[in-house]
C-alpha cells in the first residue's frame, strides 16, 4: 500500500526473529530495488536497535502500548462527557471525519518524521486510513464518534485482532478536532471503547500511542490503563 502511494518500493520488516540476519535482509531488499525499509522494534531489544543503527536505520518515533487494567466488570462505571454524546457513526459522517483526520494528523507519526517523504502523501495515509476504518470491517469493527449538535467532532475506531496469536480488543485510530481539545472528548470515546470490549468479555490491550503525545497519555492514565509494551519505529533508505 505504501509503495503504491509513494511511488517506490517500501518494505515493512520485522527483524525480531534471531534466526534472520538483519544485514542479509537489508542487502537482499537492496538487490530487489526496495528504496525504504520501515521497522518497529521493542525498546527492550537494545542490541537489535544498535545493530539496525549501524546498518543505517534512523529513529522516527517512540510508542507505548497501553492495556486496560481495571477489572472487566468495572468498565461500565466510567462516566461520559454528556455535553458531546458518543455513538456509532452513520455513513454520512465518513467524509467529515476524513476532513477532520486531514487536520488532526498533519505532522503526526513516523511518516512525517521522515523528511524525505512527501508531506501531502503522508497526510493522505491518515485520511485513507480514516475512510477505511469507517467503511471496511477488515480495518475496524466499530467506529464511535462524539457529536456537537449532530456534527462529528472526534472519533475512535476499535477492532478485534491477534496479538502473539491471542485475540485481543484494541483501538485502531482516533482523533478529536483541535477546537474541541481538552474537553474530555477523547476520554469519552475511549470509555465507550472500554464498554464495547467489556460487552465482548474482553479488555482493550496494546493501544499504541506516541510517548510524546502528552494529552493522549494523560487520557489513558486517567481511565485506568497502564503501559504494557514500548517500541521504536525506524526507517532505512537504501
Ligand atoms: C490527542 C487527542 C486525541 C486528545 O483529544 P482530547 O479530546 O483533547 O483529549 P481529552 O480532553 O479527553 O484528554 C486530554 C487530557 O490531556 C491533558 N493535556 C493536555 N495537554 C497536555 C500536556 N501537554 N501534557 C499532559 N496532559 C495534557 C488535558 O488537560 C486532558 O486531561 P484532563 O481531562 O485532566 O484535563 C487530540 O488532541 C488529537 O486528535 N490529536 C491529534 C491526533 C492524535 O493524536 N490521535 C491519537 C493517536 S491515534
Amino acid at each position: 500500500m505504501d509503495s503504491r502511494r509513494f511511488g517506490f518500493k517500501i518494505a515493512k520488516v520485522d527483524f525480531s526473529d534471531d534466526a534472520n540476519d538483519p544485514g542479509e535482509i537489508v542487502s537482499f531488499l537492496k538487490e530487489k530495488e526496495f528504496r525504504l525499509i520501515i521497522t518497529k522494534t521493542i525498546c527492550e531489544d537494545i542490541p537489535l536497535i544498535n545493530r539496525l543503527e549501524k546498518l543505517g536505520f534512523e529513529t522516527m518515533d517512540f510508542q507505548v502500548g497501553y492495556d486496560y487494567y481495571v477489572k472487566k466488570d468495572t468498565g461500565s462505571a466510567i462516566k461520559f462527557n454528556s455535553d458531546f454524546p458518543v455513538h456509532a457513526i452513520d455513513p454520512a459522517d465518513v467524509e467529515p471525519l476524513v476532513i477532520l483526520a486531514g487536520q488532526a494528523f498533519d505532522g503526526f507519526g513516523h511518516y512525517f518524521a521522515d523528511k524525505r517523504l512527501d508531506r501531502k502523501l503522508c497526510l493522505e495515509i491518515y485520511k485513507d486510513w480514516t475512510r477505511n476504518v469507517c467503511t471496511n470491517k477488515d480495518f475496524a469493527e466499530i467506529v464511535y464518534a462524539a457529536y456537537d449538535e449532530g456534527r462529528p467532532i472526534g472519533y475512535f475506531a476499535f477492532t478485534e485482532r491477534l496479538l502473539n496469536k491471542v485475540p485481543i480488543a484494541s483501538g485502531v485510530m482516533g482523533a478529536v478536532a483541535s477546537s474541541y481539545n481538552g474537553k474530555g472528548i477523547f476520554q469519552s470515546l475511549l470509555a465507550r471503547g472500554v464498554e464495547w470490549a467489556a460487552a465482548k468479555g474482553m479488555v482493550l490491550k496494546d493501544m499504541k500511542v506516541h510517548t510524546t503525545n502528552y494529552p493522549i497519555n494523560t487520557a489513558f492514565s486517567k481511565l485506568g490503563f497502564r503501559i504494557g509494551n514500548s517500541c521504536i519505529t525506524m526507517h532505512c533508505w537504501l
